[in-house]
């Protein structure tokens, strides 16, 4: 078992030391190094299982730290700054000749967050340098939102949790790219494509081809080893009905509860932020409970659920298909 406590001064001790320790965020824990360190990051990649070409966020103790790492910064990415952070909110920028190119896969761009959690603000106020931290888990699996879901993904790999409780938001930071001519959104989260557009006054593309490469959108990503479909609302309990004959279902809901015979049915709350917060550790309890299938009822279409629906499509797409029978993956 890893150490957990809420010692923030061990936990600088660790990474001064060119350690790795699991760091509380708003959005989803992190597995963090000292970033300039590039020994301690390439141990990061090794615990994930994460391929070397995919950048890490390197997360900073606020926006006037951002010209250690960035260059070129437009005005933008300070008025985002004041407006976002700390926050879910990652800005990509062109980087600085000096950052590791383990921390930014070689790329000519660097991405940089202040995140939201008393306890790792203080703990980048004292270490002063950044933390290199992807998400706590193994490559391609769900995001830890609480400090017992570190230890499960990586029990004996990690050996300091820094306590923070659950996360407050649930899912990863939204990412803006600010090195194009236009802001380009490469991952949607909490900081909606409304707010920033609101606050840049003009519009974020989205979707399509970005100059960059975000590796977190990755088709298949965020996902449950159980077999995992997405449905709307109308086929769900139609569907649910009809596996339930036949194999160990769980159906995962917000849009009030079913009962169904044979069926394990997970109510998640109706307000977007809500399930947010709730969504990864549901999903992990229902990975843990042997069903042979999970059903999930697709979320409304609506720009406040943009984040939940990219994360829910990710999860469900390397079994989408749904034959006659349940899809027991061998
Ligand atoms: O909320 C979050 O963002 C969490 C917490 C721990 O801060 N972190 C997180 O990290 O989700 P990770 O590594 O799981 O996802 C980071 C994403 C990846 O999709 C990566 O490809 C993208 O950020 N990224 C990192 N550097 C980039 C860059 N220079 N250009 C484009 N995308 C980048
Ligand atoms: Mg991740």
């Amino acid at each position: 078992m890893p150490e957990i406590s809420r010692d923030v001064a061990y936990a600088v001790a660790r990474l001064a030391a060119g350690g790795v320790v699991a760091i509380p965020t708003e959005t989803v824990y992190g597995l963090a190094a000292d970033a300039r360190n590039v020994e301690a990051v390439g141990r990061v990649f090794a615990i994930k299982g994460r391929p070397a070409d995919h950048p890490l966020i390197v997360h900073i103790g606020g926006a006037a730290q951002l010209s250690d790492w960035a260059k070129d910064i437009p005005a933008e990415a300070y008025t985002l700054a004041r407006r976002f952070w700390p926050g879910p909110l990652t800005l990509v920028l062109k980087r600085l000749p000096d950052v590791p190119d383990v921390v930014t896969g070689g790329q000519d761009t660097v991405a940089l967050r202040v995140p939201a959690h008393p306890l790792t603000l203080e703990l980048l106020r004292r270490f002063g340098g950044g933390l290199a931290a992807p998400s706590a888990n193994r490559f391609g699996r769900l995001s830890p939102t609480r400090p017992e879901h570190v230890v499960a993904e990586l029990d004996g790999a990690v050996d300091f949790i820094l306590d923070g409780g659950p996360c407050r938001v649930g899912l990863e930071s939204t990412i803006l790219d600010l090195t194009g001519d236009e802001p380009h959104l490469l991952r949607p989260g909490a900081v909606s494509l409304a707010a920033l557009e609101a606050v840049l006054g003009r519009p974020v593309a989205r979707g399509g081809k970005s100059r960059v490469r975000a590796p977190g959108g990755l088709p298949a990503h965020y996902a449950p080893a159980t077999p995992l479909v997405l449905l709307a609302g109308d086929r769900l309990w139609q569907e649910a009905a009809r596996q339930a004959a036949t194999a160990r279902i769980a159906v995962l809901t917000h849009s009030g509860a079913e009962s169904l015979p044979r069926a394990t049915v997970v109510t998640l709350p109706s307000r977007p932020e809500d399930y947010a917060r709730e969504l990864y550790a549901t999903l992990r309890e229902l990975d843990a409970g042997g069903f042979d299938l999970i059903l999930v009822e697709a979320v409304p279409e609506s720009e406040e659920w943009l984040a939940i629906a990219d994360r829910l499509q990710r999860a469900a797409a390397g079994h989408r298909e749904l034959g006659d029978s349940p899809q027991v993956r061998g």
